[in-house]
């Protein structure tokens, strides 16, 4: 079809030339005989203006049309479009197709609800805002390609039916014709084949992959999702933060226009859980936890006996303002968090203020001002626990809480930092005291070499080559050296409970490649979504997909999924009963 450009491209310079565009009217204005027109095609918006009403057919918003005109300089200036210091004097105006009136108003401010532009998303993606988010997904993967391919990562395609595994999610089955009452699984990740490939000479691998996992959602998670997945063989685990390093350095300076220092911080798990109640801190602002077991733990307060962790954060100058109401809140937050309770102290004309303060005499209280450092209007919020993990977590809750209420997240700042030294093992002991262990990542994950001779005596203590990619707050990525010996898999394997038996039938067929000389090997996933929501600035994982799920894992643009008939589940030998 005719046209001399998209309409992002005219300029200034292109004043004086005849143009013919594509695309739809966005909006059309009757000011005074002339007819204003926004012309939308997937580079941006133009405006069109016909300055005898008479040359245009019946128009209406959404209709496709072709433009024949003029380019010329605006008097004035539109600062909100690209195109803004010029407009097209319309010759003629050609209707390819017509538009039934829209079920919403197309425009980048939309007040229609999620579900009826989900509905209608083919809609939805007319408004610019959503379409630049898939440009700048696209983005993404193209700048992906371009570093790792000059790293010498060769693309590589995985499985879609896989073998069923039962570790991690839950998985999307998919039923077998051939082999009755057999089922595929959608990969939650190319994990496993990619460590094959390294086994298989590949050196270095990558892939745009697809991902599916059965989890309950969030405004972060989808049910299907990608990740930039890269694995390669002989490198130690710097130097994969280096190579990723750069990776992310040139997406956000071809992106953001941002210069990120490197190299980024690498801050060990247990900092980042003490300090920021968080396996994926948000540096960007304080509110740190602190420690106050010391200055605590001999208060004759009977909910700190047996606990083993005394914890707070001091929010400065709330105290006078935070209404039994708010603390309540944050109470409340700190409980979904399992903590039993939160404890609310103010300082305020110099006092500490607060119920609490009865189990405090001065020595205790100036103990407490000192080792805070207590300002006028500090609000403390404390808690205790037996649980280093449940402490921080909740307070780390409760530090978020507060920086979105205090609005103490500067927007448009990028923070980014490596979390490391992941602890190997989870350890739990049931009320009759018996242990069990289970893999922080996955069992192929390796142990750092320093503690390696903990494996036998306290597994617990192992931090494993581990590490995620934090930015924002968001776990945007993550992965791990693997294990590539035998005999130290099989140890892991052994701690965590799983007998030959278990292995060859869970994962032998992946175990027996580690016979035959696996090169030591490592690698990483990025979540695509979540680098281009960070990228995009919106926290709604959804928007930065073309066609989503919601929240109930439903696709609300086809309606999947939906039942089948008898006749297609008939060769599956799957018969479902009869409805209640
Ligand atoms: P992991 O499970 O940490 O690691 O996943 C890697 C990254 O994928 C993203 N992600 C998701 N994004 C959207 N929706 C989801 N449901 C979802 N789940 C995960 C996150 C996460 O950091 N195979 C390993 C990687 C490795 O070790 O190489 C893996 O899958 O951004």
């Amino acid at each position: 079809m005719e046209r001399t450009c998209f309409n992002e491209e005219l300029t200034l310079a292109d004043c004086g030339k005849e143009v013919v565009l594509l695309g739809w009217v966005a909006n059309k204005r009757n000011l005074g005989g002339l007819v204003f027109i926004d012309l939308r095609d997937s580079s941006g918006i133009v405006q069109l203006i016909a300055e005898d009403p008479t040359i245009l057919p019946e128009i209406k918003s959404e209709y496709v049309v072709q433009a024949f005109g003029t380019v010329r300089k605006k008097d004035v200036p539109n600062p909100n479009l690209k195109t803004g210091q010029i407009e097209v004097a319309l010759k003629k105006l050609v209707v390819i197709n017509k538009a039934e009136l829209t079920p919403f108003i197309i425009a980048d401010k939309s007040d229609a609800l999620e579900e009826t532009r989900l509905q209608y998303r083919y809609l939805d993606l007319r408004r610019p805002v959503l379409l630049n988010n898939l440009k700048t997904r696209a983005k993404i993967t193209k700048i992906w390609h371009e570093y790792f391919d000059a790293h010498h990562f060769l693309e590589v395609e995985t499985p879609i039916l896989n073998l069923s595994s039962p570790e991690g999610a839950r998985d999307y089955l998919v039923p077998s014709r051939i082999h009755h009452g057999c089922f595929y699984a959608l990969p939650q990740s190319p994990q496993l084949w990619k460590q094959l490939l390294m086994v298989g000479g590949v050196e270095r691998y990558y892939q745009v992959a697809k991902c599916f996992r059965d989890e309950d959602l969030r405004a972060d998670r989808q049910p299907e999702f990608t990740q930039l997945d890269e694995e390669v063989s002989f490198m130690t685990q710097d130097e994969i933060l280096t190579l990723n390093e750069g990776f992310l350095q040139r997406i956000f300076k071809e992106i953001a226009g941002v210069d990120i220092q490197l190299p980024l911080r690498r801050m060990p798990f247990y900092e980042a859980l003490d300090r920021y109640g968080s396996d994926k801190p948000d540096t960007r602002y304080g509110l740190l936890i602190e420690d106050l077991y010391d200055v605590m733990k001999d208060l004759p307060f009977d909910g700190f006996q047996g606990q083993n962790y005394i914890r707070g954060i001091v929010v400065p100058g709330v105290a006078a303002s935070a209404s039994r109401k708010v603390i309540d809140e944050f109470v409340n937050e700190a409980r979904k968090m399992r903590l039993k309770g939160l404890i609310a102290l103010k300082y305020l004309n110099g006092e500490l203020e607060g119920s609490f303060t009865k189990f405090m005499d001065e020595d205790a209280k100036k103990a407490l001002i000192a080792r805070l450092d207590l300002k006028e209007g500090d609000l403390l919020l404390f808690g205790s626990s037996t649980s280093r993990r449940i402490i921080s977590f909740a307070l780390g809750a409760v530090r978020t809480m507060w920086a979105k209420r205090l609005g103490l997240i500067k927007p448009n700042t990028y923070d980014l930092l490596w979390v490391v030294d992941f602890p190997m093992f989870d350890k739990e002991e049931d009320e009759q005291g018996n242990v069990t262990y289970s893999a922080e990542h996955h069992p192929f994950t390796r142990p750092r070499d320093e503690d390696l001779h903990l494996l036998d005596e306290k597994p617990e203590d192992m931090l494993a080559y581990a590490y995620d990619i934090v930015i924002n707050g968001y776990e945007a990525g993550g992965g791990t050296l693997r294990i590539y010996d035998h005999d130290t898999q099989w140890k892991v394997f052994r701690l965590l409970g799983l007998s030959e038996e278990d292995v060859a039938k869970k994962f032998g067929w992946f175990a027996d490649a580690f016979r035959y000389g696996a090169p030591p090997h490592g690698g990483m996933a990025y979540g695509l979504e979540r680098l281009t929501m960070i990228l995009c600035g919106t926290d709604n994982i959804r928007d930065v997909i073309a066609f989503p799920k919601n929240l109930q894992a439903s696709d609300p643009t086809s309606k999947a999924p939906q039942p089948v008939t008898k006749d297609q589940l008939e060769p599956l030998n799957i018969y479902l009963g009869e409805e209640e």
